[in-house]
């Protein structure tokens, strides 16, 4: 759509309003269950780590035993010996967030006790053993100003069925007769302070891991992409789904898009791990932005032509079919300068790309003090089919063009028919025109994906209004 179907589609108020209110996303990256699942063993690890670094402080107090008496104890180089997280899963929670439930979690610990009572002291160490431990995280997922996603714990408890302390040295039978009372001390202190570090580790981890998400990438000189979230990421029963900007812009200047995303519904698969809807507003706008950054013009000399042609760019080359020509300029070099007169719009359906893009052939002689006349101004226009694949996490593609329709549209030479023309600019465009487009759209445009994330497994579909790209993701951890 132009800026003037724009126009009169705000002819009718409901559509304008729908234009102008929507937020629809131009790309949209879902996690499924295996994806969810797949974060999740790495985060528990990272979890477990941050757990065996849990500090307990030193306690010491009173208990009366029996017929001893008042006995005072200290337990003190409380040592976290490990902390086993074995079973825990996560689970979307619709409209809420995310849930990770950890069970049978157990860990280990050592420390020191000492005693004092009546006239004895004595001391040794003791083992204490945590098992049954539950801990259910809730997190909400948010996008802060600059639309990177945020995550946070809404909601952590924790909870230990059984803590055994067991201790050695010749007084040891003497804790033994109050460890209840010591037991329920370590519970409760263990269980402030695993919701604690599961905080410091959401925080820390967590939430610095998804602000790597690059939300303006620049892509080359001349352009960028904004992947910035439209929303906050949305869980539904089976996914995390997060609708991002999704619009290429010129880096030189930014305008405003005529047009909007539409609504992009992507299918239940599940079979990969992430799947990343790009809607035609997405490669859009990549047409604009190419189109307004003066990068889709292309000037084709002698020396871009193949050697094997047959034939040298000049104007004696067009001496058949326009014998002005060869009066006026003869024995010139032509040259040719492609252009868009508008960016080109493409459609994506089930049956894959297309784009008809109008492109401009201006043919110049060079003259011999180097200016150029202009001599004629041909259009073109054809059907051009693409071919999209994702390469080292970037969509890479390919285009391939049907064939191609001329039209006079200007003429400094006198009229000739534009047919005569036809087997110069098939051999124009296929060995010159092409494969430079082609050279960059095979470097690609990257991805919206978090640090040392890469994808596998690639598969490659097409709907109406957008491409389905999925993939299994492998995390690359430092070092
Ligand atoms: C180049 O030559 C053409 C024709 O001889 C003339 O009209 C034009 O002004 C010249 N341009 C310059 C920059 O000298
Ligand atoms: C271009 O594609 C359209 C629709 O797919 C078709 O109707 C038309 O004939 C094609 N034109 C050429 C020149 O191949």
């Amino acid at each position: 759509m132009g800026v003037q179907s724009l126009v009169v589609a705000c002819g009718a108020v409901a559509l304008c309003l729908a234009l102008t209110t929507a937020t629809n996303p131009g790309f949209v990256v879902r996690i499924t269950q295996a994806g969810l699942d797949y974060a999740h063993q790495h985060g528990i690890t990272i979890l477990e780590k941050e757990l065996a670094q849990l500090k307990l402080p030193d306690m010491s107090g009173d208990s009366r035993v029996g017929r001893v008496g008042k006995v005072r104890y200290e337990l003190s180089r409380l040592r976290l010996r490990d902390f086993h997280l074995p079973y825990s899963r996560i689970t979307p929670i619709s409209n809420v967030g995310l849930q990770v439930s950890i069970s049978n979690a157990f860990a280990e610990l050592d420390g020191d006790w000492r005693v004092k009572f009546l006239f004895v002291r004595d001391h040794g160490s003791f083992d204490l053993k945590v098992e049954n431990v539950y801990i259910k995280i809730s997190l909400r997922l948010g996008s802060d100003a600059a639309g990177k996603p945020t995550v946070s714990t809404s909601e952590c408890s924790a909870r230990i069925s059984k803590v055994r302390v067991l201790f050695s040295g010749r007084l040891g039978w003497l804790y033994n007769l109050f460890h209840g009372a010591i037991e329920s001390r370590f519970r409760k202190i263990l269980e402030d302070k695993i919701c604690d570090i599961v905080d410091k580790s959401v925080q820390n981890e967590l939430q610095t891991y998804v602000q790597t998400l690059p939300v303006t990438a620049r892509i080359d000189a001349k352009t960028g992409i904004d992947y910035s979230l439209v929303a906050a990421p949305r869980a539904t029963a089976q996914s995390l789904d997060a609708g991002l900007k999704g619009e290429f812009y010129s880096l030189a200047h930014r305008s405003t898009v005529p047009f909007s995303p539409l609504p992009l519904a992507l299918p239940s698969d599940h079979d990969c791990m992430v799947y990343f809807g790009a809607s035609s507003y997405f490669f859009n706008t990549a047409g604009i932005a190419y189109h307004e950054a003066g990068a889709l013009v292309f000037e084709i000399t002698e020396d871009m032509i193949p050697k094997d042609s047959r034939f040298s760019l000049d104007t004696s080359l067009f001496s058949v079919f326009i014998p002005q020509l060869e009066e006026m300029y003869p024995n010139m070099p032509v040259k040719f300068r492609l252009s868009t007169p508008t960016a080109p719009f493409l459609t994506i359906g089930p049956g894959g790309i297309s784009l008809n893009p109008i492109v401009e052939a201006q043919a110049y002689a060079i003259l011999p003090n180097s200016s150029l006349a202009p001599l004629f101004l041909l259009s073109l226009t054809g059907n051009v089919s693409a071919v999209i694949n994702v390469r080292s996490d970037h969509i890479v593609g390919s285009l391939d063009v049907g064939r191609i329709r001329l039209s006079l549209k200007d003429s400094a030479v006198g009229t000739f028919e534009v047919r005569t023309m036809q087997s110069l600019m098939n051999i124009l465009t296929s060995s010159s025109l092409l494969p430079r487009l082609n050279a960059r759209l095979d470097e690609g445009f990257p991805l919206p994906l978090l640090d040392r994330i890469q994808l596998s497994n690639i598969l490659v579909r097409f709907y109406q209004n957008f491409l389905l790209l999925g993939a299994d993701v492998h995390f690359q951890p430092r070092g």
